[in-house]
């Protein structure tokens, strides 16, 4: 570690010779691991002297994170980068960095290589740490450094620049071991690797000591948290350390596999009293044969009774969900079982994508059974009747109060703050911008469909 401290100040030193702060703009698409990733490259940036700013146009280093989870994510970020060239053309000292999923995939890396010459500097996700030192190549002379590796140790220890300071996420596993059939990640991500127990709750400590009161531990799968660990402490076991860490009021967890999703978890959920009485449980298809073909080792039947199992331990616990439609062999009459699930388990939230054909994955080489056209009105009319779902269960919370955790401006009205219950519902309320990162009370005084409306009492 020391050396990789050693490389940050060398950069720093380089950087000091400026007239002034050299700023780095950051930018990340993709899941929540992304974003923890993110705060440790600012974190490193700013080790290296680095201010930041909103705008590439006025950058020294741009950095983009990217997500390959699907064909849209993709192209979103070649269009991103597509803008980037004119800023180098008016700036040439500009350092151009991609890093992330996207690039952990060998012919997306040669794309860059090749089609996209302006970009300076390529990693993928497993050697994060390394990225001062490819920084350090480009600045005394390197002209292009891609460094990918296959596979990576977790580095602890390392500096982080957070968006808040009242509300970090914590990783506490990298990888995947699922191999859905519909998905990258496992390729993009490697095998599942847990942090040590010590060091999480070491990290959230010091997190609780500089004032922030609600952590949301990640990883693409939590449930399977510690089996690579050579005492095997369960995902149970973190959660209630967790819950004893004094000062540390909310704690929230993603994601979760159904399959994994064990007794005991669901016991030291009930029994936490700082654990959110919120899960988000991706169900991804309702017909057995298309959970068969996606690899998700459950039945809609064990589905189901595990959602009744969570109900009855923790009542009016809020669940959302994830779901792909038009996974390749569904026809409309097996969505059929998706929308039977949507209406049973009543989703808070649902995130639901057309499925998305990923080289590489054996879903890729699956037949369609039905037009693009039947997917996109089979996803409108689950959007549509998942509106309305969504709408009647927020129906009860009208006219009670919440505590509610203040997270900042509303988007869409800036005379408006807007935070979050217990259950993850968003609530927009008039009231001071000193009020962000602290709890208040508020009553519901009108209801919408994804956030509701609210007054402080
Ligand atoms: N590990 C998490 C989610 C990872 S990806 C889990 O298992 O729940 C986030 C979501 O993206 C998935 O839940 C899935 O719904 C969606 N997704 C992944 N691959 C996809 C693909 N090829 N096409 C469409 N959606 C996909
Ligand atoms: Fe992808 Fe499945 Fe792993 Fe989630 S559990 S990251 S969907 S392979
Ligand atoms: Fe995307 Fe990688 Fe996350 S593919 S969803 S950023 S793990």
């Amino acid at each position: 570690m020391e050396t990789r401290y050693n490389v940050m100040k060398k950069v720093r030193e380089i950087n000091s010779a400026e007239e002034k702060t050299l700023l780095a703009y950051t930018c990340v698409h993709g899941c929540a691991q992304n974003e923890a990733d993110m705060e440790n490259i600012r974190g490193m940036l700013m080790e290296m002297g680095y201010g930041f700013t909103d705008t590439p146009e006025t950058a020294d280093v741009i950095v983009v994170n990217t997500c390959a989870v699907r064909e849209g994510a993709e192209f979103k970020i070649y269009g991103n980068v597509g803008a980037f060239k004119k800023i180098k053309e008016k700036n040439p000292n500009l350092v151009i960095v991609l890093c992330g999923c996207m690039m952990q995939q060998e012919s997306v890396a040669r794309k860059i290589k090749h089609s996209y010459p302006y970009v300076d500097i390529v990693f993928g996700t497993f050697n994060i740490a390394d990225f001062p030192l490819m920084l350090y190549k480009k600045l005394t002379g390197t002209k292009r450094v891609f460094e990918m590796l296959t596979e990576g140790k977790i580095v602890e220890g390392m500096p982080t620049v957070r968006e808040n300071k009242f509300s970090a996420s914590v990783s506490v596993m990298s990888g995947c071991n699922n191999f859905c059939s519909y998905c990258i990640v496992p390729y993009t991500r490697g095998r599942e690797r847990s942090r040590q127990f010590d060091a999480i709750i070491n990290e959230i400590k010091g997190l609780a000591k500089e004032g922030y009161v609600e952590i949301t531990l990640i990883g693409q799968n939590v449930n399977s948290y510690g089996k690579d660990l050579a005492d095997k402490p369960t995902f149970a076991k973190l959660l209630r350390a967790v819950n004893d860490i004094e000062g540390i009021k909310r704690i929230r967890f993603v994601t979760s596999h159904p399959k994994d999703l064990s007794d005991e978890l669901i016991e030291a959920m009930a029994q936490c009293k700082n654990v959110c009485k919120q899960l988000h449980l991706p169900f991804q298809a309702g017909n057995n044969k298309i959970l068969k073909l996606m690899n998700r080792k459950y039945t809609k039947e064990q589905y189901l009774a595990l959602v009744e199992k969570i109900k009855a331990a923790i009542p009016d616990i809020s669940l959302t969900t994830d779901v792909i439609v038009g996974f390749p062999g569904e026809t409309t009459e097996d969505f059929e079982d998706t929308m039977d699930v949507l209406h049973k388990v009543k989703y808070d939230g649902v995130y639901s994508f057309i499925y998305s054909r990923r080289g590489g994955t054996p879903a890729a080489k699956m037949e369609d059974v039905i037009s693009e056209e039947e997917k996109h009105k089979n996803l409108e009319r689950l959007l549509e009747e998942q509106k309305e779902i969504g709408y009647e269960n927020n129906l009860k919370y009208m006219d009670n109060v919440y505590e509610v955790l203040v997270e900042g401006k509303s988007k869409s009205n800036d005379n408006m703050l807007s935070g979050r219950t217990e259950d993850n519902k968003i609530i927009h309320f008039e009231g001071d911008e000193s009020l962000i990162g602290t709890f208040v009370n508020i009553k519901i005084t009108k209801i919408k469909t994804f956030y509701m409306v609210g007054e402080r009492i």
